[in-house]
């Protein structure tokens, strides 16, 4: 059964609570989505096998540890996955980045996809799905259905918030994913909107409303 990790690092609080805040501008907000992608980045990957290889130091030769086994891909899903990006390509500048668009339709909520391109060596890598909201769960559950359509099975995802409804719902579909989330807040109100959340994150990560 994956399990779900709440990062609630103190830093990691006060970046979520001035995300959250309405009068956070697109500059501002954009930068928080990031800096938060960073600090959980270091707690997604705090498994991560290492292996040791023998190097040399200015005083001496020893046996020093370096990440092994498999590369990170980040899995942004459009648009609004995007935000997240370059905080963990900051900490971990290797990966490779694929990209899966969808967008909840706002009359059924439910998720169409309209993109997807991966790496080429994709079920090779530790995928980390990226989102900044998981609400029903709908699109989440997609895009890892996609990942898995194509091959990948070491799937992580990160969430800056979540709804308890969506988190359930990733775990019920992909009971094999970890999930990251920087807040599970209380719930979601009728339009399905995560409450107290932030808003819609693609429209204040790009200033589209
Ligand atoms: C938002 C968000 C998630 C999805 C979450 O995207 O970025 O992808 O909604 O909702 P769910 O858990 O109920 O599926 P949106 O559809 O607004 O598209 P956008 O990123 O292009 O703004
Ligand atoms: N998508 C968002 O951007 N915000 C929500 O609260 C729910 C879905």
């Amino acid at each position: 059964m994956g399990n779900l990790h709440v990062l609630n690092h103190p830093l990691i609080q006060h970046k979520v609570s001035m995300m959250r805040m309405v009068e956070t501008n697109t500059k501002d907000f954009r930068a928080l989505a990031n800096e938060i992608s960073l600090l959980m980045a270091y707690e997604v990957t705090r498994d991560l096998p290492l292996e040791s290889k023998e190097i040399e130091t200015p005083i001496c030769k020893t046996q020093a540890k370096f990440v092994a086994g498999r590369s990170i891909g980040v899995v942004p899903i459009l648009r609004a996955g995007l935000g997240m990006v370059d905080g963990i390509l900051t900490l971990i500048p290797n990966a490779k980045v694929g990209h899966v668009g969808l967008y909840r339709d706002p009359r059924t909520h439910k998720p169409v996809e309209y993109y997807c391109k991966l790496p080429i060596d994709a079920e090779k890598r530790t995928l980390i799905v990226v989102d900044p909201m998981l609400a029903t769960g709908g699109s989440a559950v997609a895009a890892i259905q996609f990942l898995k359509d194509r091959g990948c099975s070491d799937i992580k995802l990160m969430n800056l918030i979540a709804a308890p409804e969506g988190a359930k719902a990733v775990m019920d579909a992909h009971p094999d994913v970890d999930i990251y989330v920087a807040s599970m807040d209380e719930k979601l109100n009728e339009n399905a909107y995560i409450v107290p959340g932030l808003g819609d994150a693609g429209d204040r990560l790009f200033g589209t409303k």
